[in-house]
């Protein structure tokens, strides 16, 4: 299931507007925005970038519907996904094992987290916020790798049948806490999981088959 094939959706919608003389174009896309609050998870599409945690403003302003943890999916996004949690057991849900191109986790709770690791396939972009007003407001991590750079990456979208790069990250949760600068390490060419990185706990579940070139990132 791992293996099947998945392309970020780095293309913008544009809509094309024209007032008196002027033509101008804006930015006009829907974004996915998941959070929790108590044991409710709401799934919204927003129009509008909504600040980070304020639960009343997303209820108002998004088209939002509350998720039943037991009918809950893994899902596949191909665009941008933003979360506000509070705790590592709703990001496990939601993200632990899944793809997600573009990423914004935002820490909402007070509690320190415990050092936990979430497995994210397909990470590209990752923007992180903590809540807690202390030296390191909002931080990010590109992942991208040096023998595919971004353009021919999508130029060669639809005809990459030579070797396939694959994008896996492991994220330490416990960067939420800020104590320090958000890290991140990446290993490219990896031909093999289990063969390189032996000691992760779970890594009979990356499949060693041919072709395929792995991008491994460590953020931390
Ligand atoms: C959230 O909604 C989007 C569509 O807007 C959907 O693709 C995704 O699967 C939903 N995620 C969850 C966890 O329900
Ligand atoms: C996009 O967001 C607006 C509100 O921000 C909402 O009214 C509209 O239904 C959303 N579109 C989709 C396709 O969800
Ligand atoms: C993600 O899944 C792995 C394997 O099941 C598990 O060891 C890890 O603790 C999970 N991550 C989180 C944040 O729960
Ligand atoms: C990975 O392989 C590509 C092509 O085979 C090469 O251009 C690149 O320098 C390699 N990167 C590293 C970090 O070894
Ligand atoms: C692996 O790549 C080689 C050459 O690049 C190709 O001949 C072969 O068919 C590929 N194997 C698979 C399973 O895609």
């Amino acid at each position: 299931a791992y293996s099947r094939r998945f392309h970020c959706l780095m293309m913008v919608d544009y809509i094309f507007y024209q007032t008196n003389s002027h033509f101008y174009y804006k930015y006009q896309k829907n974004h996915t925005l998941i959070f929790t609050k108590e044991s409710i998870i709401r799934n919204c599409s927003c129009l509008a970038d909504i600040r980070d945690c304020d639960y009343n403003l997303a209820n108002l302003m998004c088209n939002c519907r509350t998720v039943l943890p037991s009918t809950m999916e893994k899902t596949n996004y191909n665009s941008d996904l933003t979360i506000w949690f509070t705790d590592t057991s709703v990001l496990e849900m939601l993200l632990n094992f899944t793809r997600v191109c573009d990423l914004k986790l935002s820490f909402c709770g007070t509690a320190p987290l415990p050092t936990e690791y979430l497995t994210i396939w397909g990470l590209r972009k990752l923007r992180v916020k903590n809540k807690v007003k202390g030296q390191f407001p909002e931080q990010s991590v590109t992942i991208s790798s040096s023998s595919n750079h971004e353009k021919e990456d999508f130029l060669a979208m639809h005809n990459k049948d030579r070797q396939m790069l694959v994008y896996i990250s492991f994220l330490d949760t416990s960067l939420f806490n800020g104590y320090s600068l958000l890290k991140s390490y990446s290993v490219e060419n990896v031909s093999s999981i289990t063969e390189h990185f032996p000691s992760l706990l779970y890594s009979d579940v990356f499949s060693t088959s041919d072709n395929k070139s792995y991008v491994v990132t460590f953020i931390y």
